[in-house]
């Protein structure tokens, strides 16, 4: 089953055709992040306006890339949640479009189960149940994946997701949006014991994060030192954070997999291109016999090869969505329309 798959929840128009859920015969990406760079980050305004621009080009590449006409094509999947309400509607709307001129069931998909899926293109063997740690820019999860369509939310921030904590330390440290990728890169030169910082736990709640604390003690002490003309040895600031930030999603995750008895951990979502991330859970989880997957870099961000996997195990197992389908800014990931 070929399946065509559109996402627009942020700031990549992205398309792509996979079939069966597992192979991705094209994966096409139109990012928008130079533009809201200048910004310091995504304007949805902006986002949605480009999403419009862009989609029916990489829609079409989509398909030229995998050699295939509408014609071949065995369903439409989109994500409809969560994300920025006007980037979703854009890429909604053109699924439905679509849809409903080729005479083709639509697909609604979840956001964060597509970056869980993700894994699904680059390991044929995997298959649930396993433990995910969801890390992206807007959420931090840790979930039971119990089948390719339920899920059990372990944990979660209370407050800043990963990745957005990740963001706003490096744009107070003076690096370009998105600061993830860039405070990984400063982080691998500096001494991670550098600095002491706060490793916030959630009373009561083992599994669940809260990173705004660490965040708080970064920018605090990049503001006294300011004040005060001392110079801070910004590499050894990054290590420290990301050290501590690390640390903080190993161990809740790795408590997830003790008391659930998991015999696989899979990482999924942008903060899961870590490279302190991939290189610490590789050493605990090859010491602790546990099974460890995460996706190729290509695979971590945005994209629609992930979307139109998860679809290929939603239309398994639910009707197709109406033409009536809208798009959700919030929409947990136990409970989507879905199911
Ligand atoms: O999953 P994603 O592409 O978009 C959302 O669904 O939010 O995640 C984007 C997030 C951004 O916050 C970005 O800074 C972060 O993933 N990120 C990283 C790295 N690469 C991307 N964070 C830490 N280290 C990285 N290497
Ligand atoms: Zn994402």
């Amino acid at each position: 089953m070929k399946i065509l798959a559109i996402e627009t929840s942020c700031d990549e128009t992205a398309a792509a055709v996979v079939e069966d859920g597992r192979v991705a015969l094209s994966n096409v990406i139109a990012s928008q992040v130079e533009e809201h760079r200048i910004y310091g980050g995504v304007v949805p305004e902006i986002a949605s306006r480009r999403h419009s621009e862009a989609i029916s080009g990489v829609v079409r590449q989509a398909l030229a890339d995998a050699q295939t006409g509408i014609s071949d094509i065995d369903a439409v999947g989109v994500t409809y949640a969560p994300g920025l309400i006007g980037a979703l509607l854009v890429g909604v709307n053109f699924a439905k479009g679509l849809a409903m001129s080729a005479g083709l069931p639509l697909v609604a998909v979840h956001h964060l189960r597509a970056h869980i899926a993700a894994n699904y293109l680059a390991f044929p063997e995997l298959e649930p149940p396993f433990l995910c740690l969801v890390v992206s820019g807007g959420h931090s999860h840790i979930v039971m994946v119990e089948d390719y369509t339920h899920f059990k939310v372990m944990g979660r921030t209370r407050d800043d997701a990963a990745g957005e904590c990740y963001d706003k330390v490096a744009r107070a440290m003076g690096m370009p949006y998105p600061g993830g990728v860039s405070l990984d890169r400063r982080a691998a030169q500096g001494n991670p014991n550098a600095f002491n910082l706060p490793r916030p736990r959630v009373e009561g709640s083992p599994y669940d994060f809260s990173f705004s604390g660490l965040k708080t003690a970064v920018i605090n002490r990049l503001h006294n030192a300011e004040q005060k003309g001392e110079l801070l040895n910004l590499d050894d600031l990054a290590a420290s954070f990301q050290q501590t930030a690390v640390d903080m999603l190993i161990e809740n995750t790795l408590l997830a997999a003790k008391d659930t008895s998991a015999s696989a951990i899979v990482l999924a979502g942008g903060v899961s291109a870590n490279s302190a991330l991939r290189a610490q859970m590789s050493d605990n989880c090859s010491r602790l016999g546990i099974r460890l997957f995460y996706p190729p870099l290509s695979l971590c961000g945005d994209n629609a090869a992930m979307v139109g996997s998860q679809a290929f195990y939603e239309f398994g197992v639910n009707p197709a969505a109406g033409l009536d389908l809208n798009a959700r800014a919030t929409m947990p990931i136990d409970n989507s329309i879905n199911n």
